[in-house]
């Protein structure tokens, strides 16, 4: 290989650039990454959501950085300093809002990042650890909007931490003390604050940006999948560079910075124009200061946590309903030993299985909707049937990793029917329940009955080398 360092006009940089690439090779840095770094060429706009992701980190960093400057970490300030951030600083309004919409749209960005990996398999080998990395951004992500909701110190802030913090109290044995230990106090007060403006600007932060570069670690090393589902590595030319891949520098880098003029359109359309996004990315009971002596009647958490929120308050008895909403968040982490079946793209998968992924995600939509509604029973009824189907979509795609007998999907069916109707037994159900148990148990039906007499089930051939 050449060596650049000796020779400034074969390298085709400057004097200067030569002198630094021999004590810091940052050309050898991009070249590796970038403009040799082969990518898949059939990348779809799916593909554009972690740079996205990337950019939003970002912006939260610096605006962030920004909003720290006149900030004031104190429950008699806190809100204070908020409203002069929003009135007086100088363009504060704008850092505020572009710090809030981009809180939204990071879980926007990241749910269809997910999404994506769950469509095309790209959590499955040799990916588990880059998918695990991604599940812990996630969890610290949650973490640390939820913190980060706590500092404007409005009602929702303080009603809001209020309920989440007191599920800790319904761990058995060690509940309320695990509570008044994560608060400080007995109650939410300055000393909460305190501890989550630190860990909201510097702890969690820190922990987001390492596992940020765990994440691209592990992707550098195993390649981007891609939406046919096809390892690009195992096809390679004789000069060893994937038969179907294209240097990310510059397609992928210019693509990529469409992707990014369109976001940013969208971004700032919110921050001008409806930074509240109708209640949804700022709740106007925030607008008023946290008052310990007067609960708002309705405290629903932030659109991005609601579907988690819905499961637990699907299961009547409170601890129980934090397990469901824990496990509902950590199985997530095992999807790739649930489906193993060795097809990754869902292009070359069944219809049913197309169909089972389309339900989760549809079932995670709804309960959505349902956490941010006030409790009813038509509420409550809709969570329940949306959890079963949650949960569903991980029991079936374990079944549906290998082929199976017709009397292996009869007593799947069985057993999982059954389930469904103790647990509606449990709940006590009345005629409406009864009448929407069909939900679940149709659905049930139709992923493992179905394929007792249809060919619904039945795979595609994958190709040998990408599509489009
Ligand atoms: C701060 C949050 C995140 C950032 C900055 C980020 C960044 C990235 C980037 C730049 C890529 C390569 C481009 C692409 O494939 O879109 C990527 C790929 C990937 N990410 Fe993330 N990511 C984040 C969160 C997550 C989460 C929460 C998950 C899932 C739990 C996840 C799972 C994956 C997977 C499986 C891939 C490989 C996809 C494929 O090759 O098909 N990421 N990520």
């Amino acid at each position: 290989m050449q060596d650049n360092n000796q020779n400034p006009a074969a390298s085709g940089g400057t004097a200067l650039g030569d002198w630094i690439e021999a004590r810091f090779p940052y050309r050898q840095f991009l070249r590796n990454q970038l403009t040799e770094y082969y990518a898949p060429r059939n990348f779809n706009f799916w593909y554009f959501f972690g740079s996205l992701a990337l950019l939003v980190l970002v912006i939260q960093i610096v605006t962030g950085i920004f909003l720290t400057m006149s900030y004031k970490p104190s429950a008699d300030h806190a809100f204070a300093s908020v409203e002069y951030i929003m009135r007086d600083v100088e363009w504060g309004w704008l850092i505020r809002y572009m710090h809030s919409t981009g809180a939204s749209l990071f879980f926007a960005v990241v749910y269809l990042h997910m999404f994506r990996g769950l469509m095309y398999g790209s959590y499955k080998k040799p990916r588990e650890l880059l998918w695990i990395f991604g599940m812990l951004i996630y969890v610290v992500l949650m973490a640390e909007a939820f913190m980060g909701y706590l500092l404007p110190w409005g009602q929702m802030s303080y009603w809001g931490a209020q309920v989440i913090i007191s599920l800790f109290g319904a761990v058995p044995g060690i509940g309320e003390p695990l509570a008044t230990w994560i608060r400080g106090d007995y109650l939410i007060s300055d000393i909460t604050l305190n501890r989550f403006y630190a860990l909201h600007v510097v702890a969690l932060p820190l922990v987001l940006i390492g596992l940020v570069l765990f994440h691209l670690i592990a992707l550098r090393t195993s390649g981007s999948n891609n939406p046919d589902g096809i390892e690009i590595k195992e096809d390679k030319d004789e000069n060893g560079v994937p038969k179907d891949g294209i240097p990310f520098h510059p397609y992928y880098t210019l693509k990529d910075l469409v992707a990014v003029g369109i976001f940013m359109a969208v971004f700032f359309f919110i921050v001008f124009y409806m930074p509240t996004f109708f209640g949804l990315f700022l709740k106007p009971a925030n607008f008023e200061m946290a008052d310990h002596l007067q609960t708002p009647e309705h405290v629903p958490p932030v659109w991005y946590f609601t579907p988690f929120y819905a499961v637990l308050r699907a299961i009547p008895d409170t601890f129980g309903g934090v397990l469901a909403m824990t496990l509902s968040i950590v199985i997530l982490f095992f999807l790739p030993w649930i489906d193993r079946n060795p097809i990754k793209s869902w292009r070359y998968r069944s219809f049913l299985y197309k169909l089972l992924l389309l339900t989760f995600a549809g079932a995670f939509i709804v309960l959505g909707y349902v956490g941010i509604q006030p409790a009813s029973t038509t509420i409550d009824q809709i969570g329940w049937r949306m959890t079963q189907l949650y949960f569903l979509f991980f029991v079936v795609s374990w079944i549906y990793s290998y082929p199976r007998s017709n009397r292996y999907y009869y007593t799947a069916f069985a057993i999982v029917a059954g389930v469904i109707l103790m647990f509606d037994l449990w709940r006590g159900p009345d005629a409406f329940a009864w009448a929407m148990s069909i939900v679940p148990l149709g659905l049930t039906a139709i992923f493992l009955l179905l394929p007792t007499v249809t060919r619904l089930d039945e795979s595609k051939p994958v190709p040998e080398r990408l599509t489009s």
